[in-house]
């Protein structure tokens, strides 16, 4: 199968968990070497966070933030290549014209940021249209998609399944700042929507999730298209 895996920044701790990252790599190169064409996205982290605040805080404008964030991105990107050992391929692409030379079946791409104005979840989007993938995995620090924010909201409920409108109208209400774009971002969801991309939320707490998903296994909350 073709997948594209968004692995969230809680993957990416301010101090880098080397073993966190070594069991992910692993997971995921067991399942390129099945005869699979993987291209995975390593988000920003605390580490994005923090230096684009502090870049904020010297007078930066949003884009140059977010030229910031996705430099963080991509440092984030080569851990999880080195992670991934011999399956890796050997450069982080830049533009997303790049990929479809570079993927191939028990090889795995990784990316990091490409454009201002957007978060890694629109490149995970992208990436999947570009590779026409079967699936696209976005794991973060929660479960899937919550009624509320669940770390905020103790009567916050898992959605097994949600809409792409609903989603739209989420990301649609809340801010658009370097550093700061909600679960997903439109442009996220606009490229979703328009490649009808098959999505699931999962937990990147245990790399057995996405495997998991990526299998078929329904957990997490899966994106429901019109
Ligand atoms: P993310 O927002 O994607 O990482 O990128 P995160 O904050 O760790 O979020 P999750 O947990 O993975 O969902 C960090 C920052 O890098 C910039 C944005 O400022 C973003 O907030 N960025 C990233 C871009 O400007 N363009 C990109 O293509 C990717």
């Amino acid at each position: 199968m073709k997948a594209v895996v968004k692995l969230g920044g809680g993957l990416f701790k301010r101090d880098p968990d080397v073993e966190a990252l070594r069991t992910m790599g692993k997971a995921l190169s067991t399942f390129a070497g099945e005869g699979n064409q993987l291209v995975t996205v390593a988000g920003g982290g605390q580490n994005a966070r923090v230096y684009i605040d502090a870049a904020r805080k010297l007078g930066a404008d949003e884009s140059t933030c977010d030229l910031i964030g996705i430099g963080l991105t991509r440092a984030n990107a080569e851990l999880l290549r080195l992670a991934l050992g011999g399956v890796g391929v050997p450069n982080i692409p830049t533009h997303l014209s790049e990929l479809n030379h570079l993927v191939g079946v028990g090889k795995v791409v990784v990316l990091g940021g490409l454009q201002p104005g957007q978060s890694t979840n629109a490149v995970a989007a992208l990436a999947a249209e570009i590779t026409r993938a079967d699936f696209l995995v976005n794991a973060t620090d929660v479960s899937g998609v919550y009624t509320a924010d669940p770390k905020k909201d103790p009567k916050a409920k898992l959605l097994r399944s949600v809409s792409v409108e609903k989603l739209l109208s989420w990301a649609f209400a809340g801010d658009v700042y370097a550093g700061k774009y909600e679960l997903l971002d439109p442009v996220a969801l606009k490229i979703m929507q328009r490649a009808r991309i098959p999505t699931r939320f999962v937990s990147l707490e245990d790399p057995s999730n996405i495997t998991s998903a990526l299998r078929g296994r329904d957990i997490g909350t899966l994106v429901s298209y019109t």
